[in-house]
């Protein structure tokens, strides 16, 4: 019997990558999509060939017999909504970041856990071929002991328009939209350790511009197309010590005076060998020659291969790649480097509350 899936938000990201990969899916039946914006609601439906629309999230739950759903709305109403579906016993494939508040992410870990939903947080990067490979290599030892990682994304010119720059819905910049691509890619490759102490600094550096011809993420709702709510910052660094004495540093911006780079990049080194994600490398040495070998790995659809691991999941009841207390270990160090900007000094991780 396939599952009934249901949508709640069908911006941007639900009509990339959700849609139209679950209605690929013959395990999945697309029973009805929920937002607030009815006419949106309606036309996405129409397009995938959903049968109800809804801009009430707690009617769709009542009436669709809805066994899971995706929630792809702005980054304050996941944790609320992912609380609203499970306590009506459905499971979750919830976009990122988890949260932008630790404690509001913790709570979300207890109740997925006592109320045994599947919760999955969507991290698509970790289903590239590319990631896989590197996080294959570090397993099987072959860096040895890692004590230094760089993750980073930069953009020249790449601030999204919309909700995105407005705190209040979006609950941070650059670092909650795109550094949490970067450092879960990065912690997740070199085995998940965990964090002692962080230090970060966030700067709205470029702000708002008007620099023409370049693309940029763009959100499906008409407000803020402006950017004119621009409470947020655009840059931020961080530089973070583990337990095992390895030390991430993170760098993150939507824009800024550099070149013009979309990718996330890893680069991981090791006592025995080194990894880079762009390119995609092996550095290692043998019979005491230098060796760089260049991986050949088949580029995959990572989305598709998201939607695909969450509707097995919720099958099988499996527990999936990214289950929330992976997101909220992310979420803690995400609030980490905020609090230390803050408060312009190093933190312990104990001391992070939001
Ligand atoms: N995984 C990725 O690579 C990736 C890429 C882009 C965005 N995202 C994430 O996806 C989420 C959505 O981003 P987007 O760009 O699609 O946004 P969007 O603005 O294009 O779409 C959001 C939709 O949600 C609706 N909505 C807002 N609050 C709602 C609520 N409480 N109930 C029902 N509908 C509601 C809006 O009307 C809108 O149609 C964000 O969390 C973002 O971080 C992930």
């Amino acid at each position: 019997m396939p599952i009934r899936v249901g949508v709640i938000g069908v911006g941007s990201i639900a009509e990339i990558a959700h849609l139209p990969n679950y209605r690929k899916n013959d395990q999945v039946v697309l029973a009805a999509v929920a937002d607030f914006n009815e006419q949106r609601a309606q036309s996405v439906a129409n397009k995938f060939g959903v049968a109800a629309a809804y801009t009430d999230v707690e009617q769709m739950l009542a009436n669709e017999n809805i066994d899971a759903v995706s929630i792809c709305t702005p980054n304050t109403s996941h944790v609320p909504l992912a609380l609203t579906a499970i306590r009506h016993g459905v499971d979750v494939l919830l976009e990122k970041p988890l949260s932008t508040d630790y404690s509001e992410a913790k709570a979300l870990v207890a109740e997925a856990e006592k109320a045994n939903r599947i919760c999955m947080i969507g991290m698509p990067h970790r289903f590239r071929n590319q990631a896989r490979a590197l996080k294959h290599l570090v397993d099987a030892g072959e860096l040895g002991d890692i004590y230094y990682v760089k993750a980073k994304i930069l953009r020249r010119r790449g601030t999204p328009t919309g909700w995105f720059t407005d705190r209040s819905k979006s609950g941070g910049g650059s670092l909650m939209d795109i550094g949490v691509h970067a450092l879960d890619l990065a912690w997740w490759i070199t085995g998940m350790q965990k964090p002692a102490k962080i230090s970060g600094q966030l700067v709205q550096g470029i702000g708002k511009y008007n620099t023409l011809m370049t693309g940029r993420w763009k959100s499906a709702d008409a407000a803020n197309q402006d950017n004119s709510v621009f409470d947020v910052e655009d840059f931020s660094t961080a530089y973070i010590r583990f337990e095992n004495g390895m030390v991430l540093s993170l760098e993150v911006s939507w824009a800024l005076n550099g070149p013009q780079d979309d990718a996330v990049k890893v680069d991981a080194y090791g006592t025995k060998g080194g990894i880079s994600l762009e390119p995609l490398c092996y550095y290692g040495e043998h019979n005491q020659v230098f060796g760089e070998a260049k991986l050949d790995v088949v580029s995959n659809d990572f989305y598709e291969e998201e939607i695909n691991h969450f509707v097995d999941c919720v099958v099988r009841r499996s527990t999936p790649l990214i289950p929330p207390s992976q997101g909220a270990a992310v979420v803690q160090m995400l609030s980490g480097i905020r609090q230390s900007s803050e408060l312009r000094r190093e933190v312990d991780v104990e001391e992070i509350e939001v």
